[in-house]
């Protein structure tokens, strides 16, 4: 299995358009700190066939930025796109949208998402004029069997309630977030894709335990981060984020836990990991932790 990492930024990207904060100023005097939003592309065996987790606002270019994502000259479009939500997130679906060129879109999501994406986006509607979207059940990780998409097992860790703000008030559900597990029988590799950790369980500390590469929530370095930055008056775990460091933050637990390749995504900008000269890269590396580089490619 092949994992192509699209994108690892939090919403609203590096540079964020409104922003001119240090790590997005840093952004547009050196474009190689650039970050797409988080996103991967997952290959099984087959080279041709590939499906994606999450579908980001930057979709359209992180497809067309990728050989063997976009076409190639004499083939004819791209007919079917599938996509696995790891939530109902905006920064994880708008691109849903921008796929709407597709003859048809097959998506997986746990029940709680699809109903949002349904009932409060209106995506089913709005689509149905441009594409066939078809919806299938994302199992959850010991619920039965999991889904095979190209080749790929499949499963959802479910992870929190934490609903996006402009479906807070539907009813709280364990499977609004999940961590995706991905199996490659043929290689017998395994990855865990969890963008957005709210809280370390124990059902998520055994999956991290038997994974071999996560990619992992790096929203914010530090929990005071969003509110000494201004972003928000809450902590990062206030937000569903739990953080890197601090009593709480992931690291530690993940250098415990010692999967052989652990790296962060989902980074904001005001994250200072923006910054590649930033200290905490350091520290992290001490850890055997690393921050995920844009268009890395993990074959597991
Ligand atoms: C999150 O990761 O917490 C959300 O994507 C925040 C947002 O709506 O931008
Ligand atoms: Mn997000
Ligand atoms: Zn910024």
């Amino acid at each position: 299995m092949l994992l192509r990492i699209l994108g690892t930024a939090a919403g609203g990207g590096l540079p964020q358009w409104n922003c001119a904060c240090p790590g997005c100023a840093g952004a547009r005097r050196a474009p190689a700190r650039r970050r797409l939003h988080d996103g991967l592309a997952v290959h099984g065996q087959e080279p041709s066939s590939w499906f994606l987790a999450n579908a980001t606002p930057d979709i359209a270019e992180q497809l067309e930025s990728h050989p063997g994502l976009r076409p190639d000259a004499g083939d004819t479009r791209t007919p079917v796109v599938r996509v696995v939500l790891t939530d109902a997130e905006l920064d994880h679906t708008l691109g849903l949208l921008r796929l709407r060129e597709a003859s048809r879109i097959e998506v997986w999501a746990t029940e709680p998402v699809r109903r949002a994406l349904v009932s409060r986006l209106h995506l089913a509607n709005v689509l149905a004029p441009y594409t066939d979207l078809t919806w299938h059940d994302l199992p959850l990780a010991g619920d039965g069997p999991p889904a095979d998409i190209a080749g790929v097992a499949v499963g959802a860790v479910p992870l929190s309630a934490k609903r996006p703000r402009y479906a807070v008030d539907e009813p709280a559900h364990p499977a609004w977030s999940v961590a995706l597990s991905l199996h490659d029988a043929h290689t017998g590799g395994s990855a865990l894709y969890a963008p957005a950790l709210a809280a370390w369980s124990d059902a998520f500390d055994k999956e991290i335990a038997r994974a071999d590469c996560v990619l992992l929530d790096g929203t914010f370095l530090d929990d005071d981060e969003p509110r000494r930055t201004g972003i928000s008056e809450r902590t990062a775990s206030g937000m569903g984020h739990l953080p890197i460091e601090g009593p709480d933050g992931t690291a530690r637990r993940l250098h415990r836990s010692a999967p052989t390749r652990c790296y962060y995504t989902h980074l904001n900008n005001t994250n200072p990991l923006v910054d590649p000269d930033d200290p905490a890269h350091g520290r992290l590396a001490r850890l055997g932790l690393r921050v995920a580089a844009e268009r890395m490619v993990i074959s597991l």
